[in-house]
């Protein structure tokens, strides 16, 4: 890693102050790589997770990552996978003790830990809980065992009914992700599983288009989805049944009653920087005058090699300035409420008429309005998201 002194250069931005900052903690196993899914997860056999040669690797290659983030405390820590729930109880424990000793927590530090039902066990998530986790996310997907065979999950409903009830009882908050627009699911079939999921009360529900990824199972062997004007009345029936019970669409995919949205993802959302660790991680940093962004080495036994000696880091790279105004719009404009032409000047460290044209131009289509200093997407905006963000790609 290059000394501090490299980030700390003259350059073109002018970032007034540092946004808050968020640890993600990469955990990359899974008991069976699901066919939908991208994410840098591997298939191991639950005895074989070399769990404690990782969890070194990740508090070497945090030890190495310290300098980046000399006195910045952290808001908000997220171990994902992956399916983290795979380590065990004192793993996340022995995790969250290291990383305290090295870095200052703020009070309140949401803590949330990524489980798939599959690993549930009864007294396992109220030791995740005794551990310091404070939320746990949950990855249902679906209720329907027909749909969680297609979609190759480890788990059936009941299991998916017993993980959320013992996530409620034993969490303060949590998270249900669900998917829609599954292989053969009818608008009925929708209804369902959003009417189970509503019966748990989960204060905080993730629901996402089931999308085919290049590099997947279902890239090479697609499954028949729900055509297009289907997938729309199922986002709408969604949008209505969670606004019925008092959860609030705050972000493109994700609905919240109030007091429960998640701090670390709405870091995302509002441009504030992470560092990311563990095999694969992301990670965006500011620094006075540049924005950077990481990744680490992906192949986990790669990755354990190159944390532990002393280079984690795969690839790194400064933001370009002319990207700034797309790269801030990916994130903001997925927010109900929008950004403020402050918060845009201090994240990305240019002045607010760097993006004067593009707003006047969305405006004009429809897709913001705008207040004295406040620019939200519009429901025409959220619907064509993509048409939106792109007005803001460089000229
Ligand atoms: C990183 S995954 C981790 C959760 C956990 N491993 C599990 O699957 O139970 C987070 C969430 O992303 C969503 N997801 C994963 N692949 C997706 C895809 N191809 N399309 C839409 N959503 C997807 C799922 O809802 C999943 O719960
Ligand atoms: S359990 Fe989650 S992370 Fe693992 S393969 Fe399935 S969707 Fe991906």
């Amino acid at each position: 890693m290059k000394d501090l002194q490299h980030y700390m250069r003259p350059g073109t931005l002018q970032l007034g102050a540092l946004p808050p900052l968020s640890l993600y903690v990469h955990l990359p196993w899974c008991l069976r790589k699901c066919p939908y899914c991208d994410f840098n997860s591997h298939e191991m056999k639950p005895g074989e997770l070399p769990e404690q040669r990782y969890l070194d690797a990740v508090i070497a290659d945090l030890e190495q990552s310290l300098p980046l983030v000399w006195g910045r405390g952290v808001h908000s820590i997220f171990i994902g996978g992956g399916t983290p729930s795979l380590f065990s109880p004192d793993g996340i424990e022995r995790l969250l003790s290291d990383i305290r000793t090295l870095m200052p927590l703020q009070p309140g530090c949401e803590i949330t830990l990524e489980a798939n039902p599959g690993t549930f066990e009864t007294d396992r998530f109220r030791a995740f809980r005794e551990a310091g986790v404070t939320r746990l996310s949950v990855g249902v997907q679906s209720f329907n065992d027909a749909h969680l065979k297609a979609l190759g999950r480890v788990h059936d409903r009941a299991q998916a009914i017993a993980a959320c009830e013992e996530a409620q009882a034993a969490f303060d908050t949590f998270n249900l992700d669900l998917m829609y627009a599954l292989p053969g699911q009818t608008l009925a079939q929708l209804e369902a599983d959003v009417t189970q999921a509503l019966a748990l009360a989960p204060p905080h529900l993730s629901i996402y288009h089931l999308t085919l990824e290049p590099n997947t199972y279902f890239a090479k062997f697609p499954p028949e989805v729900p055509p297009e004007d289907t997938a729309y009345a199922m986002l709408d029936r969604i949008t209505e049944m969670t606004q019925a019970t008092g959860l609030q669409r705050y972000e493109v995919s994700a609905y919240a009653k109030p007091g429960h949205r998640c701090w670390h993802n709405l870091n995302y959302w509002q441009f504030g920087d992470y560092l990311g660790i563990g095999a694969g991680a992301h990670g965006k940093l500011s620094f006075a005058h540049r924005v950077v962004r990481q990744v680490r080495y992906r192949d986990p036994k790669l990755y354990m090699d190159h944390a532990l000696a002393g280079d984690a880091v795969a690839q790194e790279e400064e933001v370009a300035r002319a990207d700034l105004p797309f790269e801030y719009m990916l994130n903001a404009l997925r927010l109900r409420e929008g950004f403020s032409l402050r918060e845009f000047t201090e994240r990305t460290g240019l002045p607010a008429n760097a993006i004067g044209q593009a707003l006047l131009e969305a405006e004009a289509k429809g897709l913001v309005t705008r207040g004295l200093d406040r620019v939200q997407p519009t429901e025409r905006g959220f619907d064509f998201l993509s048409d939106l963000q792109s007005l803001f790609l460089p000229g």
